[in-house]
């Protein structure tokens, strides 16, 4: 089928995108989650001229997200990426946990196909809204040729899912690529493309087919000054199956936390050393043999997360970036 006549399918999950305020300059008092996706589309004429197809998986806050909606979504993800008419898909979502359902979806799916995830800073009904924008810019990059992975459309800027960083808590242009770089920027409609997109093996849909109640727990604890660690005990207490420590500078942990630490990987949870910086890697941790905790490397520590809730019940390192699938696994 000819590119031009296949379809993007929009996934609407709620988010500041889709938010409603009393007032048009009421940036901070309104509710996320309100416009339904067909309404997000119907703000932006443009749209008219491309074949779309909407559905709503979820309607939700982001800061409310979970596995539950990760599943849905990835399950309607991959069936539509299925369907030869289908292009790409666009996912509407709430900026606060963006990079963790991108993450999430790159390291279940990583399909060759586009899956583009936008976002918005100020609410629909806002004089200043960037959805109506940031839809049609994502859009854009879900019928591009040569879009492909989980990327996410922002300001006018595509950045991967791998790498994508909530850096602000209010400016329109609140994402960053880190170190990596942006993959492209979209101007005027048209995308000026900087580097690889996005490749990867897929776990694979049946990876995360399992029961709520199967999921393990994983807390993350931030080293901060005069941390000693009580915490961790006491999530030892209550029971939990992964932790991740966002440690200091280049993943530090102070004395007190790091004996904690200890005890929680005696008692057989799985602990991974990450940093509380809001850019760079882990450099020179387990993978050089100097530590016990395994390393997130360039991980974050919500990624780390992912990570440990993907492994389930059981142990395998992570290697950041370019993890392959387990062949021991479902
Ligand atoms: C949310 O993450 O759902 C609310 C905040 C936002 O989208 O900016």
């Amino acid at each position: 089928m000819p590119s031009a006549q296949r379809k993007v399918v929009v996934l609407g999950t709620g988010g500041t995108i889709a938010g409603t305020s009393q007032s048009a300059l009421d940036n901070t008092g309104y509710r996320a989650g309100q416009v339904a996706v067909h309404g997000l589309i119907d703000a932006v004429p443009a749209l008219a001229a491309v074949p779309l197809e909407a559905e709503q998986v979820a309607q939700i806050d982001s800061k409310d997200m979970g596995v539950a909606v990760w599943q849905a979504l990835a399950r309607r993800i991959d069936a539509h990426l299925q369907r030869a008419d289908v292009a790409g898909i666009v996912v509407t979502h709430g900026t606060d946990t963006l990079e963790e359902t991108a993450y999430f979806m790159q390291r279940v799916l990583a399909p060759a196909k586009p899956v583009v995830l936008t976002a918005a800073m100020r609410p629909a009904t806002s004089l200043q809204a960037d959805g109506p924008q940031n839809l049609l810019d994502a859009v854009t990059v879900a019928v591009h040729p040569q879009a492909r992975g989980v990327v996410a459309v922002l300001a006018g800027t595509v950045h991967s899912g791998a790498d994508l960083r909530k850096l602000h808590t209010y400016r329109l242009d609140a994402f960053t690529s880190g170190d990596a770089g942006a993959l492209a920027r979209i101007e005027e409609g048209r995308l000026r493309v900087f580097r690889p997109w996005p490749e990867g093996d897929a776990l694979g849909l049946a990876w995360i087919d399992r029961d709520l109640s199967q999921w393990p727990r994983v807390e993350i604890v931030i080293n901060h000054a005069g941390s000693d660690g009580a915490i961790v005990d006491a999530l030892l207490a209550i029971g939990i199956d992964g932790l991740v420590i966002a440690g200091t500078g280049n993943g530090t942990v102070s004395e007190g936390l790091m004996a904690a630490a200890r005890r929680a990987l005696a008692a057989g949870v799985k602990v991974i050393r990450a940093s509380r910086c809001a850019i760079g890697a882990v450099v020179g941790g387990a993978e050089a043999g100097r530590d016990e905790f395994e390393s997130a490397g360039s991980l974050s520590p919500v990624q780390a997360r992912i990570e440990l809730l993907l492994r389930g019940p059981q142990s395998a390192p992570v290697q950041a970036r370019g993890i392959k699938p387990r062949s021991d696994r479902p």
